[in-house]
Formats: C-alpha cells, sequence, structure tokens
C-alpha cells in the first residue's frame, strides 16, 4: 500500500509519485448528505473550473466518472486531464496535470478537482476526512489554502478551563497555583531581580554553585510523575507529542500536532515564554532544595539558586565552535546535594544535560517513532547507545558555515527575514544534533535536554536582533496551524497572535507584543552577556553600541572584507516543504564534497543547507509552504581564492564546483523528482566601514545568475522560479514578498 508504511514513502520520488496520483483520485463525495442550516452557511459559493482534455481540448465535468473495467479494476479509458481556473478569480494556466487514475475497487473511479468542493463543511467536520491516511498525509487535501476558507467548521477558540491535572507534588512553581482563581500558573519567569542567562560553558566554571543548583533542579524536574505540568516530561510535551492540552481546558485540537510554531515569523516569540517556562521550574525547583541544606551551606545555596537561569549553547562561537558542549556529553555529574541533617554531600548523579529518562513505557507509548525507547539519544546506535560524539564531529563541519549565515542573520532588512533566517540555522542544527535521535523530531525534540540549551540561544540572537535594530518588527504574514489552532485560508500570524499554551500574570494570552522591546525580557527577570540586566538603567544607544560591539567580536569572521564596497554571494535554498514527507535536507557543498554524503553529510566540502524537521514520523506530510534558506558562499569563496567582484570567475567557478544533495529520511532524492525545489546563485553589494561599532549593509538589489544554475537539475533558469516560487499545489507563495529586489535576467 502506497499510503502506508515508511518504507514506501521514504523515497521523495514515490513522495511525487503519491502527489500525481492523489490528485486523481480525492474521491470527495457531492455534499449532498443533508445539512444543518450552520453548516450550510459555511458553504462559499463554487469557484468555476473547467477541466480539459488536453487531446481533445472538450471540457469534461467537473466531477467526471471513468469506467474501470471491473476484472482488473484498471481505468479502461486513461486521458490526461488538465485542469483550468476561470472565472471570479484570477485565470493561473494549468495548475496541474492529473495522471492516469489509480486502481480503486467500484467499477467507476471518480475523478474531480481540488475546487470549492473542498470548502464545503463536510471536508473538515467528518472525522473520516480528516483522520484517514490518504487524507492527511497528502499536501493537497491538508494542507493547501483550498481547504478551508472559514476557520474549520467546529472549531472554537481554545477556552480556559480548570486544567484536569491537579498537580501533587510540591516542586517548582505550584506556589500560585494551589488558590482556586486563578487556576492556572502564569508564565512570568523567576520572581526575584534580572541575571544574566549564561553561556553553559562559561556559567559551569565561574559560577559553579549556580551549575550545582541548575543541575539538582533539573534531575527533579526529570523524576517528577508525567502528570506534574511544570516536570520536564508535560513541558517538553507542549512542544509536540503527546498532544495533550497544557493548562487549557477541552475544546476543538489538532492532535497531529504541538503547540510550537514552525515556519512563521512568531516562531522566535513562541519560543520565547515556552523557555521561561522550564525557567520558571528550574529556578522554583532550585530553591525548593537550597532551602533543604541547612546552617551556611543553606545561605550559600539560596543566593545560588537565586541565580538559576538556564543556559544556553552558542554554536556560533569562535573559541567553543559548533562541538556540543562537554557537559551534554557525558552521562553523570557530581553534585553537592543536601545529605542527612541537611549537610552538604557530595554524589554522583544521571546527568539531567546528557539525556532524559521517561519515567515508564506508558511515557513513551505516545511519541512515536521513539514510542520504544526509555531515553533520549543522540546518532544511537544499533543498541540505542548515545554517541555524542558524532553528534558534536557533524556539528562542528558546519560551523564555518554556521557563524557566517549567524552574522548574515544580523543583516537582515526586515524582522521577518531575520527569523527565517534563524529558523534555518535552528533546523540544520536539529538535524546535525540528532543522526537519528529525538532532536530531528519536532514532535519530540524537546524532551532532549540540549533542546532548551540550543533554543536559549536562538532567543539570545532574537535578543541580540532587537537591540541592534529596535525599529523592525514582525510583519502579518500567513499563518502556521498549531494544536490549539487548525489552519485555514487567511489565518495570518502577527505581533498579536495568541502564543498558546502560555498566559500572562494577568490571564490573557502571551502574544509577540509582549516580547518587545528588547527589555522586556529584563522584566521576564532576565538578560543575556549581550543584553545585560546591568543596562536596564543605562540609554538605550549605549545598548545598541555594545549589542553591536558583541556581534562583531563574536560572529564577524566572515564579514565582508574592509574596503568600502564588496560583493556576498549567497546559494538561496527553497521547496515547499510539504512535498517530501518526514525529515530531509538539501545540502551544498563547494569544491569537493564527501564521498559517503549519507553517512556523512556534514564532511568535507560542507558549505550549509536547508533542513526541515519531521513533524512526527516518515510518512507525515508538512503543512504546505515555501521555506528557504540562504547559504553564504563568502567563506567558501575566500578560502579558494575567489573572494571579490570579479563577477566573471566566480560565476564561472562557482557553476563548476557546487555540488547539491537531497537526503530525505536518510535515504538519497532527487532534483529531477521535485517539483517544488529550486536552487538559486545570487550577489548582492554590501556595504561595510570593517569596524566593530557598526554592520554591513546590502543594498536592496540582488543579482541573480540563472546562467550558474540552468543547466543544474533543481537549478532555475528564470528569476520567477525564485522570487514567485510555486507551492505543490501550483498556487505561488512569496515568503519574502515584503522586500524589494532588482533582478537581473542573464
Ligand atoms: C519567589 O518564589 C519563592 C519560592 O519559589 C518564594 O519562596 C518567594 O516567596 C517568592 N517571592 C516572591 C516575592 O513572590
Ligand atoms: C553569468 O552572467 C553574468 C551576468 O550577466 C555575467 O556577468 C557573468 O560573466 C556570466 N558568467 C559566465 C560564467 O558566463
Ligand atoms: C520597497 O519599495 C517601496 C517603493 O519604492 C518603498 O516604499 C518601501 O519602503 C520599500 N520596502 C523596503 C522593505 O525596502
Amino acid at each position: 500500500m502506497l499510503f502506508n508504511g515508511r518504507a514506501s514513502i521514504a523515497l521523495c520520488t514515490l513522495a511525487q509519485l503519491l502527489l500525481t496520483e492523489v490528485q486523481a483520485i480525492p474521491v470527495v463525495p457531492k455534499p449532498d448528505i443533508d445539512q444543518s442550516p450552520a453548516e450550510k452557511r459555511q458553504v462559499r459559493p463554487v469557484q468555476p473550473i473547467t477541466i480539459i482534455d488536453p487531446a481533445t481540448r472538450i471540457p469534461v465535468d467537473p466531477v467526471t466518472r471513468i469506467p474501470v473495467d471491473p476484472i482488473t479494476f484498471e481505468p479502461v479509458t486513461r486521458i490526461p486531464i488538465t485542469l483550468q481556473t476561470i472565472g471570479t478569480f484570477e485565470t493561473v494556466g494549468t495548475i496541474g496535470t492529473v495522471g492516469t487514475i489509480g486502481v480503486t475497487r467500484p467499477t467507476f473511479a471518480t475523478l474531480s478537482v481540488p475546487s470549492a468542493e473542498y470548502t464545503t463543511p463536510i471536508q473538515y467536520t467528518t472525522p473520516i476526512q480528516y483522520t484517514t491516511p490518504i487524507q492527511y498525509t497528502t499536501p493537497n487535501q491538508y494542507t493547501t489554502p483550498n481547504q478551508y476558507t472559514t476557520p474549520p467548521y467546529g472549531y472554537t477558540t481554545p477556552g480556559y478551563t480548570q486544567p484536569t491535572t491537579t498537580r501533587t507534588t510540591t516542586t517548582s512553581s505550584t506556589s500560585t497555583k494551589t488558590s482556586a482563581t486563578p487556576s492556572y500558573t502564569p508564565i512570568v519567569g523567576a520572581n526575584n531581580t534580572c541575571y544574566n542567562r549564561l553561556k553553559i560553558d562559561i556559567l559551569e566554571r565561574t559560577d559553579p554553585d549556580q551549575f550545582n543548583m541548575l543541575v539538582l533542579a533539573w534531575a527533579k524536574i526529570q523524576n517528577t510523575p508525567d502528570s506534574d505540568i511544570f516536570g520536564h516530561y508535560q513541558l517538553s510535551g507542549i512542544h509536540g507529542a503527546p498532544y495533550i492540552t497544557w493548562q487549557m481546558g477541552p475544546g476543538s485540537y489538532d492532535t497531529s500536532r504541538g503547540y510550537c510554531t514552525h515556519g512563521s515569523n512568531i516562531f522566535t516569540t513562541w519560543h520565547r515564554p515556552y523557555l521561561l517556562a522550564l525557567e520558571q521550574s528550574l529556578f522554583h525547583t532550585a530553591i525548593q532544595i537550597a532551602s533543604t541544606f541547612t546552617g551556611a551551606a543553606q545561605t550559600q545555596y539560596l543566593a545560588a539558586a537565586g541565580r538559576v537561569r538556564l543556559p544556553y549553547w552558542d554554536w556560533s562561537d569562535p573559541t567553543t565552535q559548533s562541538y556540543l558542549p562537554p557537559i551534554t556529553m557525558v552521562s553523570t555529574v557530581t553534585v553537592t546535594q543536601p545529605g542527612i541533617g541537611g549537610n552538604p554531600v557530595s554524589a554522583v548523579i544521571s546527568n539531567p544535560l546528557w539525556a532524559y529518562n521517561f519515567q515508564s513505557p506508558s511515557s513513551t507509548a505516545p511519541l512515536a517513532p521513539f514510542n520504544n525507547r526509555q531515553s533520549t539519544r543522540r546518532y544511537p546506535d544499533a543498541n540505542w547507545l548515545d554517541r555524542s560524539n558524532l553528534a558534536s564531529a557533524s556539528m562542528q563541519s558546519g560551523f564555518t558555515g554556521r557563524v557566517t549565515q549567524t552574522y548574515n542573520a544580523f543583516l537582515s532588512s526586515t524582522y521577518n527575514t531575520f527569523s527565517n533566517n534563524v529558523e534555518g540555522i535552528h533546523d540544520a542544527i536539529h538535524g546535525a544534533v540528532s543522526g537519528g535521535g529525538q532532536m530531528g523530531y519536532i514532535s519530540v525534540s524537546a524532551f532532549d535536554p540540549i533542546f532548551w540549551l540550543h533554543h536559549c540561544n536562538v532567543d539570545r540572537l532574537m535578543a541580540m536582533f532587537q537591540t541592534y535594530k529596535p525599529n523592525l518588527w514582525i510583519a502579518p504574514a500567513p499563518g502556521v496551524g498549531t494544536f490549539a489552532r487548525p489552519s485555514w485560508l487567511g489565518l495570518t500570524d502577527d505581533t498579536n497572535s495568541e502564543l498558546y499554551p502560555f498566559r500572562r500574570a494577568d490571564g490573557s494570552w502571551w502574544r509577540s507584543t509582549h516580547t518587545t522591546p528588547v527589555s522586556t525580557i529584563w522584566s521576564s527577570k532576565y538578560g543575556y552577556p549581550e543584553v545585560p540586566c546591568s543596562y536596564q538603567t543605562r540609554p538605550a544607544s549605549d545598548l545598541q553600541n555594545f549589542a553591536i560591539s558583541q556581534i562583531n567580536r563574536l560572529y564577524a569572521g566572515n564579514r565582508p572584507s574592509i574596503p568600502a564596497t564588496n560583493r556576498d554571494w549567497n546559494v538561496r535554498l527553497l521547496i515547499d516543504q510539504s512535498e517530501i514527507a518526514g525529515g530531509y535536507d538539501i545540502y551544498v557543498y563547494g569544491g569537493t564534497r564527501p564521498s559517503d554524503p549519507y553517512s556523512d553529510p556534514y564532511g568535507k566540502g560542507y558549505v550549509g543547507s536547508l533542513s526541515s524537521m519531521s513533524t512526527g514520523s516518515a510518512d507525515a506530510y508538512k503543512q504546505s509552504r515555501i521555506r528557504f534558506v540562504d547559504v553564504s558562499l563568502n567563506a567558501y569563496l575566500k578560502e579558494y581564492g575567489y573572494y571579490g567582484s570579479d563577477t566573471y570567475k566566480i560565476t564561472e567557478y562557482i557553476t563548476r564546483n557546487l555540488y547539491y544533495t537531497i537526503i530525505a529520511n536518510g535515504r538519497p532524492c532527487y532534483f529531477q523528482d521535485l517539483r517544488t525545489a529550486k536552487i538559486a546563485v545570487y550577489s548582492r553589494d554590501v556595504y561595510d566601514n570593517g569596524k566593530s561599532d557598526s554592520l554591513p549593509y546590502y543594498s536592496s538589489s540582488q543579482y541573480y545568475y540563472t546562467n550558474v544554475t540552468e543547466r543544474t537539475p533543481g537549478g532555475i533558469k528564470y528569476v520567477d522560479e525564485i522570487l514567485y516560487p510555486i507551492k505543490v499545489d501550483g498556487t505561488r507563495e512569496i515568503p519574502w514578498a515584503e522586500q524589494n529586489y532588482t533582478r537581473i535576467e542573464t
């Protein structure tokens, strides 16, 4: 069966096959079922659609029945059909060709078209429509904007009612939860004064007492029952599986996704209160543990617990580079904990920063495809033994490209572009750390403790960008569906979108607007070394200058060189993320490539990649949406002596020396089989005085070199292919519409 089982979907060539086939067999019954008046109101006028048989040029009925041979169940007539939209909306020409019709049981195969048929309530209210694999795994069925022109029928804004989970432990931030009203715990972070979140290695070295309390607290919340809403299990579960509510009452939830927003302009802001929730739990738990010491140790460790903040892993740092922080790679850790009579005793415990051990098989049962794994792992071997050293090596191979991408993200001219760029770097890290472990799956990645250190760094980069560019902020863009908010056409994410399930102290939902300006982090009692608490009382311009100097000090290794005007070179990769099921990566190599990119994708020649994390399993498709990433070629060109503005020399060199590899679910996949994956090479002018008190900026023009890509599979021949990219359903999405581009045809 094509639609069940991961083996059949592992190759993107098969995924491609599926798309073609599914267009042919949506098998949508005419909505002749009796509908309630309420349902009828949901029906939008049917958009006129004509199906034209290109052989005869004769239009056929939108829902046409083709006789099939009852013996072989083969369609008798195999006619290619071209779908055209006419009438009230723009003529988009050929939107797809339906190939031959697959085999269906009845003597008639029903062919219908993606038209307003799909907008009737029966589509999204009938459970069978919503959950049948054929419906769910096909991008065209589930994810195209044509699906829902109004919020899914029956969907109500999630409300809040008394949580059914009652907290029994006394760890972490329970104090406010015991009162009857309000009956939720708001996400406010620590409750004392502002302390900087520190780089994990520096925390360990410079504040060992705080580090000790952090480890004790994290170990403790990893060992509370799964029902503890501020325990590691529940907090991690907000992100994806097990797809249950967190401090929210009954309602319509989309149990195919978690609360997290990915591929959205609110990616960075949603994760901010998310991290704060864990920090809040760690902080209060640390204080609770510290108070069980006695005497001088109690004073010492209570003070240390008050400083407990989530540390970060800076994977672009020039000194520690992209290696995994050593403390995240060892299975045990030595701590000082309260012993008999509250006296401090040294003990060796299982390291909560290395792995999370689930409480029981029932904890992992809903966490497919890891439902039989009782712990988190990175690069697990056949015996599920951890090989974090391979994760570390894989990360390190990407360092040069990563630090360049990190620096270039700060040069983004809009907030949405910054967010997309940072998310792209972040996605590739999930892949590089995972190696088949939980980190590569949106559904379960948050269970791996390194997830939190990784995301804390994303939050830090966001804070640095907010400091550097205080006037840029989230612009409205097409929204993404989440657990608490099903997707529908017209869903927009903007600064006021609710960041479910997190509540503010006043009971309202967190929204992105609460995370701007950057000083709001100080109100949540934390800062970063680059946006330090100590600047709270200083002029904003001092802070901005300080942050700029830090961005340059840390990440300017491959900044465009002095003097002033130079060229910056990039490969832009894009794809409709729903075209391939599961998790996949498109890698760019320069000059050379690993002899076996399947076992060593980040090896020799790695320049950068576009990653798409699996949402849950290898055969789960994502929402249809254009994702793109800019892979900087600057460092690579510099290394080979081709950096500069000699366009002929550089384009000629790039044409011959760039390689592309797609790996989907561990298997090869080819551009030839994909409709929406595109490669473009562009350059732009950069103005850079090379000084540490300013950052370079780009001209608004981008020059696309189709002569570099036109003979490469997946490479663009026309600039429109990259400026107005096409999605799997044939419509176009312009993910960077807010920017202005000048184009050059070659
Ligand atoms: C802060 O939280 C701790 C417990 O975690 C509590 O003992 C203390 O009273 C709280 N302080 C304030 C000002 O609410
Ligand atoms: C590619 O096109 C650009 C722009 O027209 C041109 O400057 C460059 O020399 C061309 N490169 C090659 C290798 O022909
Ligand atoms: C794009 O161009 C228009 C018209 O020239 C201008 O008003 C707008 O500010 C520009 N947008 C950006 C992001 O540069």
